[in-house]
């Protein structure tokens, strides 16, 4: 039996058109799916939406729609955009679901029935569009912390969960499963912003409203949105049901990504929940930062947000992905501008990736008729360099991308990509077609082929359709030399022929067209 790999998103607010930051966390899920695919692991990935709440009720109100109405369009429209960026999803998970809401009932019920749940009353400062309360210590400026919006002191019956009794264990899961939070700042952040100052009891019903799943003893109460949208983890999968084989097969996860704004209820209440059920927690959370916009924030009134669509329509789902990914650190925010965007195609992509190809296989129809040589050891004297660069260079974006160090490990492929495009330079295939030495010409157009195979395999989970089209154009047909595997081997490569006219990656972009035009569709 193979190694399972299971992986989520967040379950995304159907509250709008998703913009990069939303399809950011998507994408990734979707390339660390493709990765754990390639080295050999039976993989799982799950997102959805999560469709209920005060803010979703007051959005379809405004849109006159019943809420049930507009979140089925919200939904559709979420799988649309998720099938056109060829997100291999296994399972979207609606809130609304009834295979959801019954589990998350039952689940409210088992934790009510072992006294985790208890009845009390609840006041504290309300932020709608959070659907978050906080004390009054934790508001900024008397506004919500986490978005910076009015609000509202509330007052209503609630029930609450016993988080103080779990508080000793979660520090002791956290002292023991050093990889469990990633990056591992996050979780001082977790341990000296919301443990340290004492964890309150988290209320877990609200009255004010009524779209939501209700308690099933105590139907007034619905059930807390972060409640019941946190346990769509483990409700897609069947967990309490007669049908869990994708429960047990799968659980506990092996990553969940989210975002920084979301941190707390993944690395906080999540695993508390889990340990009133009983159950494994994830293996690991990652918390990723923000795409911010030069002016800060994006937000529909400053006009300053940007689609996928946009970047997909005009510069292909490769290069968008491929910004997305190789532009956001680990340690900070990252920023999207026109600028970089166009900077990076033109650069990474039309010019150092796409250039090195299109030489190479010109190369080898100049010299060789297009058949690519075999592979006769060293013979310049850089070939063995290059040989273990790009074996190193493979093992370092190994341990980049199992550390979830995302950019990096993009920026590992970028390495061998320049140092190839040096290797050209260093030993002037042109001058030694002049020459006699033929032996070296052809160690030369081999190790340009070969690395470029490589780098292929490597760009294959950010770039799936990037990658088809080198191989197509280098003439590797062969399964078993497109494998993870493979990369352990230099040298073999036979009977390949490149096709006759190379064809351009990426076009090359006129950088003030397109940075006008991004700018441009950005205030429609
Ligand atoms: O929070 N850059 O849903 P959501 C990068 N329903 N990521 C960004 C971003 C940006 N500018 N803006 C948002 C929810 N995100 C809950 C989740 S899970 C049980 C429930 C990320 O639609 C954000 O950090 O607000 C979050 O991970 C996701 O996109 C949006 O979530
Ligand atoms: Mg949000």
């Amino acid at each position: 039996m193979s190694k399972k790999y299971y992986v989520t998103t967040p379950i995304y607010y159907p509250s709008g058109k998703f913009h990069i930051g939303t399809a950011y966390t998507t994408v990734l899920a979707d390339t660390m799916k493709r990765y754990k695919k390639l080295r050999g692991y039976d993989t799982y990935m799950l997102t959805g939406t999560d469709e209920h709440g005060q803010k979703i009720q007051k959005i379809a109100q405004e849109k006159d729609m019943k809420p049930q109405e507009y979140v089925d369009k919200e939904a559709e429209d979420a799988k649309k955009l998720w099938d056109f960026m060829d997100i291999q999803y296994d399972d979207f998970i609606r809130t609304t679901e009834p295979r959801h809401q019954d589990i998350a009932q039952k689940i409210f019920d088992k934790l009510m029935e072992q006294g985790d749940i208890y009845k009390g009353e609840y006041e504290g400062w309300y932020c709608i569009p959070c659907e978050s309360y906080f004390t009054k210590t934790q508001l900024v400026d008397g506004k919500c912390p986490d978005c910076g919006r009015d609000v509202k002191l509330m007052k209503e019956e609630s029930y609450f969960f016993n988080m103080k009794k779990y508080v000793p264990r979660l520090l002791k899961y956290y002292e023991e499963h050093p990889d469990f939070i990633k990056p591992d700042y996050r979780k001082h952040e977790m341990i000296n912003n919301f443990i340290k100052p004492g964890l309150e009891d988290l209320c877990v019903s609200r009255t004010s409203f009524d779209w939501g799943i209700p308690v099933l003893k105590d139907p007034k109460h619905i059930i807390y949105v972060w409640l019941d949208a946190l346990v769509n983890y483990i409700t897609a999968l069947g967990y309490m049901t007669e049908k869990d084989e994708l429960f047990k097969k799968y659980w506990p996860a092996d990553l969940q990504i989210v975002g920084k704004d979301i941190a707390r209820f993944h690395l906080i209440y999540w695993p508390i929940f889990l340990m009133a059920l009983d159950l494994p927690l994830p293996k690991q959370i990652l918390v990723h930062n923000w795409y911010m916009m030069k002016d800060g924030k994006m937000s529909k009134s400053k006009g300053n947000v940007i689609y996928p669509e946009l970047l997909v329509n005009r510069y292909g789902l490769d290069a968008t992905r491929y910004f997305l990914l190789r532009e956001l650190p680990t340690s900070t925010d990252g920023v999207f501008s026109p600028e970089g965007f166009v900077e990076r195609y033109n650069v990474d992509l039309s010019n150092d990736l796409g250039n090195l190809l299109n030489r190479t296989i010109a190369m080898c129809n100049k010299y060789f008729g297009g058949q690519v040589p075999k592979y006769n050891g060293h013979k310049n004297d850089v070939d063995e360099e290059i040989e273990t660069f790009a074996k190193e260079v493979t093992t370092k974006f190994e341990q980049k991308i199992d550390n979830l160090e995302i950019a990096n490990s993009l920026q590992e492929i970028w390495n061998l990509v320049s140092r190839t495009n040096k290797y050209i330079d260093e030993t002037e295939p042109w001058v030694l077609a002049k020459g006699k030495d033929k032996e070296k010409l052809e160690a030369c157009i081999y190790h340009l082929i070969e690395n470029l195979r490589r780098i292929a395999i490597l760009i294959n989970p950010f770039m799936t359709a990037t990658s088809e089209k080198m191989f197509k154009q280098l003439g590797i047909e062969k399964e078993e030399l497109k494998t993870w595997e493979s990369l352990e081997n230099y040298n073999e490569i036979e009977d390949t022929k490149v096709i006759e006219k190379g064809e351009p990656l990426f076009m090359r972009l006129n950088s003030e067209e397109e940075i006008e035009y991004i700018k441009k569709e950005m205030k429609k």
